[in-house]
């Protein structure tokens, strides 16, 4: 009866472990445990053509074009999923329910009716570029 009861707790318990774990995971890739408050650009990665270079923690996205540099967050402005870039169209697609973006970050298709957010872009060196992910600067920003 009373290792009946010990199981019981110990299988309960089982849950509680994987969160934990998860916790304890997070923190470990996140020693300071805060949120990022810049996506950097490492300009010397190799990148194919007119596409746009993610950044170092896949938060945001670089876009170069002849007018210069913009960055745009890594966040369908529907309800937040990565958006990838499609190399073939040129654009950005949601995977989460579809939307699709322009490199502008304009929306092509719903369900997503805002743009994707264009962030204040810094250049730390020649081969550096730093974008504040909590700086959103206006549509025609370039650095
Ligand atoms: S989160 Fe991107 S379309 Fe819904």
């Amino acid at each position: 009866m009373f290792a009946r009861r010990n199981l019981v707790k110990a299988l309960l318990a089982l849950p509680a472990l994987g969160f934990l774990k998860l916790v304890l995971g997070y923190l470990g890739s996140n020693p300071e445990g805060r949120v990022p408050e810049f996506e950097e650009f490492d300009l010397t990665k190799p990148q194919g053509g007119e596409e746009p270079l993610l950044g170092n923690q896949g938060l945001a996205w670089l876009v170069r074009d002849k007018k210069g540099s913009y960055a745009l967050l890594n966040r369908c402005s529907h309800l937040g999923c990565p958006v990838r870039f499609v190399p073939l169209e040129s654009s950005f697609s949601c995977p989460c329910h579809g939307s699709e973006y322009d490199l502008g970050g304009r929306v092509l298709k719903g369900p997503a009716v805002r743009p994707l957010k264009r962030l204040k872009l810094f250049k730390v060196s020649e081969a550096r570029l730093k974008a504040g992910l909590t700086i959103e600067a206006g549509p025609e920003f370039r650095l």
